[in-house]
């Protein structure tokens, strides 16, 4: 079985390799991504492969169906970006839930202590042989407020991460999990009493920009604010107005709202056009990672596998838990 694999990066090969000569599977690997302009290449193959950034409208799933491909194979969870109304008894198509919270929870907390200790600024001044402590004072997490927006597989590991450290835990979720070890308080009373506050809920349209002019006004002087989750659940002006007034000490951000077209590439050699983002990055207390934080060897190893076992099943005409 031969499967066209868009917009591949090193970093995924030796995963799929490893499950696709397991279960005779071959990918072959595109770094275009899909879209109308690219969908010739799947042709001739069994199915296509595809992540976050590809281009599954009506268009591309008449030309799959046309080229006599039924499987679309997501390795990523979401799947905003394929039209699965007009999918539907054409393509059977599978995503990946969940790969590994963990990797996403650790990544919140290195992201916090990066930014609270000043690791940031220091990896660099002793790459430099600079020895100089000057403005690199930081904070304990010990007996700090955290707020955590959403409690699910992600928010509880984050939660237990800052247990670990003593911090005092405030959350916020729609349907609270009262097991938790965690005092379940409104979003308003989150913000207004949490030293910091780490975004793990879905983007929906009930919270994207739930971080935004009206609410900034509500928080702590000098919060710091932590999202791993999705972008849009901040508007970045109003975030970056909250950093020049003063009011929000520290932002650690792993998505940013208009990422698609600049996060995953290297981008070193242009001009970077969004003004938002080259002004955040030109924070000393702004630390950006390019929607990194799942990116571990477990989280890549549990991504192949479930994509793998996906096809097979797509291939077998089984019912699968993860077809949408
Ligand atoms: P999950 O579905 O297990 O948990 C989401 C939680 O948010 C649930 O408890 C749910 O009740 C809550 N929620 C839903 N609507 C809400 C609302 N309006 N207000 C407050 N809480 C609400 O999801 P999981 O696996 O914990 O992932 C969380 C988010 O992390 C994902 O939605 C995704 O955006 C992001 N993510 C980021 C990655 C990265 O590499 N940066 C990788 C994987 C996920």
């Amino acid at each position: 079985m031969k499967f066209a694999f868009f917009d591949a990066k090193p970093y995924d090969k030796p995963s799929f390799e490893k499950y696709g000569s397991q279960n005779g599977i071959e990918f072959k690997y595109f770094e275009t991504k899909l879209n109308p302009d690219t969908v010739d290449l799947a042709k001739g193959y069994d199915g296509v492969c595809v992540f976050v950034n590809d281009t599954v409208n009506a268009q591309v799933i008449d030309k799959l169906y046309e080229f006599g491909i039924r499987i679309v194979a997501l390795r990523c969870a979401g799947y905003n970006n394929v039209d699965l109304k007009h999918a539907e008894g054409k393509l059977r198509v599978l995503h990946v839930p969940a790969y590994s919270p963990y990797a996403v929870a650790e990544h919140a907390m290195a992201l916090l202590l990066t930014s609270v200790r000043r690791i940031h600024k220091a990896y660099i001044r002793t790459k430099d042989f600079n020895f100089s402590l000057n403005s690199l004072t930081g904070f304990d997490l010990h007996g700090k407020t955290v707020g955590v927006v959403g409690t699910g597989k992600i928010g509880r590991i984050f939660m237990n991460i800052c247990q670990g450290f003593g911090m005092n835990i405030l959350a916020y979720d729609k349907f609270p999990d009262q097991s938790l070890p965690c005092k379940y308080v409104s979003l308003e009373e989150l913000f207004a009493q949490s030293d910091i506050i780490s975004f793990h809920c879905p983007l929906t349209a009930e919270t994207h920009n739930m971080l935004n002019a009206d609410t900034i006004p509500l928080l702590k002087k000098g919060v710091v604010i932590v999202n791993t989750s999705r972008g849009a659940l901040i508007d970045s002006e109003a975030l970056l107005e909250g950093i020049k007034s003063r009011k929000i000490g520290a932002a650690c951000l792993d998505v940013y709202d208009e990422e698609e077209s600049i996060f995953f590439e290297d981008n070193s050699g242009h001009i970077m056009n969004d003004d938002t983002l080259a002004r955040l990055l030109s924070m000393p207390n702004v630390i950006v990672t390019s929607h990194q934080a799942f990116l571990t060897e477990e989280a890549l190893d549990n991504i192949a596998s479930t994509t793998v076992q996906n096809i097979l099943c797509a291939t077998n005409c089984e019912d699968c838990d993860r077809e949408l």
